[in-house]
């Protein structure tokens, strides 16, 4: 069941625009891609682990194409040919990526509030226009020895990176006391080591093939504009969907419980 669960790296280490150039300029390292999407939706939805159940039991915040769904049956969805616009700035790229939400637990009142996401997503080393959202990275496929013959078939590895802001109030060192922290995540863990991502292929045509095929040449993590196209942080950010699992996520108020009473743990 939980073969669609991409392995999610906390952070990445390093500048990406320090490493190796391709091509020189701004463009960026050759080994990989990287490209911000904003926020599509933050909702109790997960068409992988619970496909037609509204709500699901946990929190997610959503990128990526339009065409996300309570369910998402291969057989009925194509995702580029169903999204009518994108929150990444790729816009060959409508498949969805989603992550559970972080929340802040009151140490004073035991209420919670949602953790924002930053944006970090940038292109020629420059800030891209986005709200909230992701990055997402494609790392070059595996180049060494031969595949093994069960495998045989090389493909990229999809990386996450998120930012939470935290900054204000929320960091606050007395709640960092005594082996303390204050975070815990939509589906309850308070230690963190529950990091998971989600992917739902959607990219277009060949679109991802053809960026892989150009790393290093035409192709790099800050600007990959000869190969794939790209659209104004503006648009990716206007492009949006409805919550189909109307409820506050605790973005402005806080809320006596984490949604779907899921309990700290
Ligand atoms: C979700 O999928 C259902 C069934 O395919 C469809 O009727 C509905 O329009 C979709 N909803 C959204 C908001 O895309
Ligand atoms: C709960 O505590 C937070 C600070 O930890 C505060 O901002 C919020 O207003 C408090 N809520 C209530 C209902 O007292
Ligand atoms: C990125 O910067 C390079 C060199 O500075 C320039 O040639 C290229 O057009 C820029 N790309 C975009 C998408 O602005």
């Amino acid at each position: 069941m939980f073969w669609q669960t991409v392995a999610f790296s906390a952070y990445f280490l390093g500048d990406a625009s320090a490493t190796p150039q391709a091509g020189g300029g701004n463009s960026g390292s050759a080994d990989f891609l990287r490209f911000g999407c904003s926020q599509l939706v933050v909702e109790r939805t997960d068409p992988l682990v619970n496909p037609g159940l509204l709500p699901s039991p946990h929190m997610h915040q959503v990128v990526g194409g339009n065409s996300f769904n309570v369910t998402m049956d291969p057989d009925s969805i194509d995702p580029p040919e169903t999204s009518t616009c994108t929150s990444c700035i790729y816009t060959e790229d409508t498949s969805n990526y989603w992550t559970a939400s972080i929340y802040f637990k009151s140490p004073e009142n035991g209420t919670y509030k949602r953790v924002p996401q930053m944006a970090n997503g940038r292109l020629n080393n420059t800030l891209l226009e986005q709200d909230g959202g992701l990055t997402i990275y494609y790392m070059r496929p595996f180049s060494g020895d031969k595949c093994p013959s069960t495998h045989p078939v090389r493909i990229p590895q999809v990386m996450y990176e998120i930012m939470y802001d935290t900054r204000g109030a929320m960091s606050d060192p007395k709640y960092f006391k005594d082996g303390k922290q204050p975070l815990v995540y939509s589906f309850g863990d308070t230690t963190g080591y529950g990091a998971h991502g989600d992917y739902l292929f959607g990219w277009k045509g060949d679109a991802l093939q053809r960026a892989m095929d150009n790393l290093g040449k035409g192709c790099a993590s800050e600007d990959c504009t000869k190969i794939l196209k790209i659209q104004a942080g503006k648009d990716a950010i206007a492009c949006r969907k409805e919550q189909q699992a109307h409820e506050d996520v605790g973005n402005s108020n806080w809320l006596t419980e984490i949604p779907g009473n899921v309990q700290a743990q």
